[in-house]
């Protein structure tokens, strides 16, 4: 089907930034950034707080969240100020409790199922119906958006991931130590890379950007180019 809108999909290991870079390129042509992790974030939250989900057993009651799922609305609130994205579940802010602890070490095990999955793919793909948009996650050049017209995939050392998560819940007031920051971003790559589902894997098209030792600037600089190779768009 022909489409004048533009996908782009950033997919990687967590903490590798992509999120920053999918924001910086949202900006950079004025389209429509997804957090697509915030959404499997958000269906935890819900489990978590409803008791679906036992994290200390692994056990997920899967007929009353599939049920649940049929519900709940998953929506994203841009402040016009300043492009802060914000994460709605029913309408209630839930921004900065998607991104605390317990929900981190609970996210990749919801993110297992595929009825989750499927349910929050279509929601996904719902956001690119209309408009040009920029997603990061998992599966988004691989699942989501097989044809997207750029596909990126970030990666960086697991130390620098580490320290950069650690920094990150620091300076929001979290108290966590470093060796808990490492052991969650290491168990959440284990698991993110070997689920039956739409396991994380670099699509074959997609561009790989280390950016281990790369500033904020330069992999936009880069990101930029590899889409303006792919798609002939040089407009920011
Ligand atoms: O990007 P993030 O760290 O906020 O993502 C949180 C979790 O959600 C991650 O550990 C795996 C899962 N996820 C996924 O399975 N598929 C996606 N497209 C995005 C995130």
């Amino acid at each position: 089907m022909e489409r004048n809108t533009m996908i782009v999909a950033v997919d990687g290991y967590s903490s590798t930034g992509k999120s920053t870079l999918a924001r910086d390129i949202a900006r950079h042509y004025a389209i429509k950034y997804i957090d697509s992790g915030a959404m499997y974030r958000a269906v935890t939250l819900f489990a978590l707080r409803r008791k679906l989900y036992d994290p200390v057993r692994d056990q997920l009651n899967e007929e009353r969240l599939r049920e649940a799922l049929e519900q709940i609305d998953i929506d994203f609130l841009v402040d016009p100020q300043n492009h802060q994205q914000y994460v709605l579940l029913d309408g209630e802010n839930v921004e900065q409790e998607i991104r605390q602890m317990e929900v981190s070490q609970s996210v990749s095990m919801i993110s297992r199922y595929g009825f989750i999955r499927r349910k929050l793919v279509d929601k996904q793909r719902a956001f690119a119906r209309r408009d040009s948009l920029v997603m990061d996650g998992r599966d988004i050049g691989t699942v989501v958006f097989p044809g997207a017209d750029v596909k990126i995939f970030m990666t960086a050392s697991a130390e620098i991931r580490t320290r950069r998560r650690y920094d990150e819940l620091l300076g929001k007031g979290y108290h966590v130590s470093l060796e808990e920051v490492r052991r969650n971003v290491e168990e959440r790559d284990h698991v993110d890379e070997t689920r039956e589902e739409s396991p994380l894997r670099k699509a074959g098209d997609a561009i790989v950007i280390d950016n281990s030792h790369l500033t904020r600037h330069q992999q936009l600089q880069k990101a930029v180019q590899i889409i303006e190779e792919k798609t002939g768009k040089t407009t920011g």
